[in-house]
């Protein structure tokens, strides 16, 4: 008889404590920067009718969809990232909501990619959007958000930057500074996309056999795009109105992160388009400074995505940033903190007499918000010393059967072996002991709503 194989799936992973608390690292920090900024959290469901991604999310991600057909006959797919849920929720509720909206969510995204590093097939992804703002002072809010939710996982300027362009000024810059055709526009954008992971005679070459540019300029444009930021703009176009209008709201951006001090961070790169087919305006993507990793998130400006799923046509902007990446890029720069296990008291107990007591006594600190643990059968005082060092307890209340017939225990504090005698009433009423350690920051309310369809 063969064992059946119940290995994990390719591109999936467990979360045991040691990995869990990572996860739990980022998350904490994820919401309590949402939470300076504003944010509400929200969720929707992990899965989805297959049509809301068909042509709104881009040829790419469809190609990479979980899909399936349910018991109702219905065509669904497990969601490969939060836009179009978020579009559609709103879709059904923003009417009467005050402007604008402030809302995040990290939920589990699916999709069918090649697994390498830095991509599996399931990943977490934080998502921060602003919808009912069209001005540029939202897109600069979001990315601010996302820097610093960096910043605060004790990452600087050094180890990451915000790519930012817009995809306005690229339509201005090809079609009015290099006469690319309209019907080529689309062509372009595909090539400028895949500009960094080509070498540079494939991207002339490109230039030349997709996007229709004769030789010469196809070579002008390759090296033109590889260093434009908005003074290579100004030099090269600065005579072209059209391109000197879209160049303005990057140049407001970039101004409006300098004021809050955040110019550091920012570097205009017109080669960065997002692959995803919504975007209208302002882009960007955070990558590590040291070019090894794949990006760390990315976002932009998408005006007309809620329209398109049939709600109100509200202007969007916001940015998704997953926990593979970052985790990678933490673990790189020696930045994920030490697990350790923590609890604040463990009882220790002498005799099996006293367990009924030491049963009282941990069941009431537990109720005070306490975290307690004990051994669970019958134990030589030894072992449940080393098994609170390993449960990493604060402090062991030893119940004895001396110190049970007055009602008080000893308290030995764990790290420097100190030991008192303390009274049951006190520990209890809180006057002695350890500080409960507080580890519940950052699990937050949700508002998740639950719109419940009709059974099939
Ligand atoms: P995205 O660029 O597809 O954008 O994903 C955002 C981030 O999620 C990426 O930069 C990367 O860190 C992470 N990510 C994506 N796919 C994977 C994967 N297979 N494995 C690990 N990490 C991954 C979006 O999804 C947009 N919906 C973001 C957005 C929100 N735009 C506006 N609002």
């Amino acid at each position: 008889m063969t064992t059946p194989n119940f290995s994990r799936l390719p591109g999936f992973r467990d979360f045991p404590p040691e990995d869990f608390a990572l996860r739990q690292h980022l998350f904490e920090a994820w919401r309590r920067a949402s939470r300076r900024y504003g944010f509400l959290e929200y969720d929707g469901p992990p899965l989805e009718p297959l049509d809301l991604y068909v042509e709104k999310s881009g040829e790419e991600i469809v190609g990479q969809l979980y899909n399936f057909v349910d018991k109702g006959g219905r065509e669904i797919t497990l969601r490969p990232e939060m836009t179009p849920t978020l579009a559609r929720v709103l879709g059904e509720r923003s009417r009467g909501m005050a402007k604008p909206i402030r809302w995040f969510t990290v939920p589990q995204l699916f999709r069918y990619e090649r697994q390498q590093r830095g991509r599996l097939r399931e990943h977490f992804q934080w998502n921060a959007d602003i919808v009912g703002e069209d001005s540029v002072s939202a897109d600069a809010d979001v990315v601010a958000l996302a820097i610093d939710a960096l910043r605060e996982l004790g990452l600087t300027e050094k180890d990451f930057r915000a790519r930012v362009s817009d995809r306005r000024l690229l339509t201005a810059v090809l079609r009015e500074g290099l006469g690319v055709a309209e019907g080529r526009l689309g062509a372009a954008f595909g090539v400028i996309d895949r500009f960094r992971k080509m070498p540079p005679a494939a991207v002339v070459e490109k230039l030349e056999s997709e996007v229709g540019l004769a030789p010469g300029a196809a070579e002008e444009a390759a090296k033109l795009f590889a260093s434009l930021d908005l003074d290579g703009v100004a030099e090269r176009f600065g005579g072209n109105a059209a391109v000197t209008a879209a160049a303005a709201p990057l140049t407001e951006y970039v101004a409006i992160l300098r004021d809050m001090g955040l110019g550091d961070y920012v570097e205009v790169d017109l080669t960065i388009v997002r692959g995803l087919a919504y975007y209208t305006g302002i882009v960007f993507e955070l990558f590590d400074t040291a070019g090894e990793l794949r990006a760390i998130c990315g976002g932009g400006r998408y005006d007309r995505l809620l329209e398109l799923v049939g709600g109100e046509p509200l202007p969007a902007v916001g940015f998704g940033m997953g926990d593979v990446v970052l985790g990678e890029l933490l673990a790189d720069r020696g930045l994920v903190p030490p697990y350790r296990r923590a609890v604040d008291y463990f009882v220790v107990v002498i005799g099996e007499e006293q367990r009924a007591m030491a049963y009282r006594l941990a069941h009431g600190l537990r109720e005070r918000g306490h975290r307690v643990v004990y051994a669970l059968r019958e134990q030589a005082v030894r072992k449940q010393f080393k098994a609170a060092e390993t449960e990493g307890a604060r402090a062991a209340l030893v119940v004895g059967p001396e110190e049970a017939a007055r009602d008080v225990v000893k308290l030995r504090d764990m790290k420097s072996g100190e030991e008192r005698e303390v009274s049951v009433e006190e520990l209890l009423a809180g006057t002695v002991g350890v500080p409960s350690a507080d580890d519940t920051a950052g699990s937050g309310p949700g508002t998740a709503s639950s719109a419940a369809g009709a059974a099939p």
